[in-house]
């Protein structure tokens, strides 16, 4: 894996954009996998920048975000749909009915999960993945457990995700306890993956993924298998707390 560290949030929200630039000005018409979180957001509002400023084209994209609470509406306004719609979507120049979220909404979630499989291989598979990560080691929903999933599933969310989810939920009941996620083999058929990694408490998920075992446990660590991994992080998640962590 390639390591991009970043002085702070704002470069490393910018060197994500660039790489997303790279992939658009090499193919317009690629297939982006997008993720949600508070980390992404930055390189989403430099993507907007960009595009209004002419140096980005969105009208040929088509895209594929990693997961969605199940259930719920996509009008609600905690759901990875509206926080496309609200972060990224509405603010460049992309066709909406090209940009696809798991149907959290769905009466059918196993239907909605095997629908959505299919739709990205029949879209060509994913170009360039965009990933967060969790305090766990989560991508999208997979969460640590004795055994992964590969492809799209429905999951429960773990105790420590509903918890650090309750933050953008009125309270912690509100919280889905479910998710349609991409599974950890939807991930890397990817072509390209980007890792975004902010803040001091990413350091330890961080940490697991510079060294080399793959544990169930920590899920990125499965990023390892691929060819084509970058990692983004600031200096924060990079050292840890007071720069103690070994590198
Ligand atoms: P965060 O979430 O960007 O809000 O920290 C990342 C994740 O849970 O995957």
């Amino acid at each position: 894996m390639k390591t991009i560290l970043c002085d702070s949030y704002e470069e490393m929200s910018k060197a994500g954009a660039l790489i997303i630039a790279d992939q658009l000005k090499a193919k317009p018409d690629s297939v982006l996998g997008f993720a949600t979180g508070s980390t992404p957001v930055g390189m989403y509002t430099e993507l907007a920048k960009m595009n209004k400023n002419g140096e980005m084209d969105f009208s040929k994209v088509t895209t594929f975000n990693l997961d969605e609470y199940y259930p719920i509406d996509p009008k609600n306004q905690q759901s990875y749909r509206y926080f496309m719609n609200e972060n990224l979507f509405n603010k460049i120049n992309i066709d909406i009915s090209k940009t696809f979220v798991p149907e959290g909404y769905s009466s059918d979630s196993t239907a909605a999960c095997k629908k959505y499989e299919k739709m990205i291989k029949d879209a060509g598979g994913i170009d360039l993945q965009v990933l967060g990560i969790g305090v766990n080691g989560h991508i999208g929903f997979n969460e640590p457990a004795k055994n992964l999933k590969a492809s799209t599933h429905v999951t429960d969310l773990t105790e420590s995700t509903i918890e650090a989810n309750s933050r953008f939920f009125a309270s912690r009941e509100d919280v889905p306890r479910q998710a349609i996620t991409m599974g950890i083999g939807t991930i890397l058929k990817s072509k390209k993956i980007i890792l975004l990694i902010t803040g001091e408490n990413k350091s330890k998920a961080l940490n697991d993924l510079l060294g080399d075992d793959i544990i169930t446990d920590n899920p990125a660590t499965f990023l390892k298998v691929h060819n084509d991994v970058t990692l983004i992080c600031d200096k924060e998640a990079y050292y840890g707390r007071d720069n103690t962590q070994e590198r």
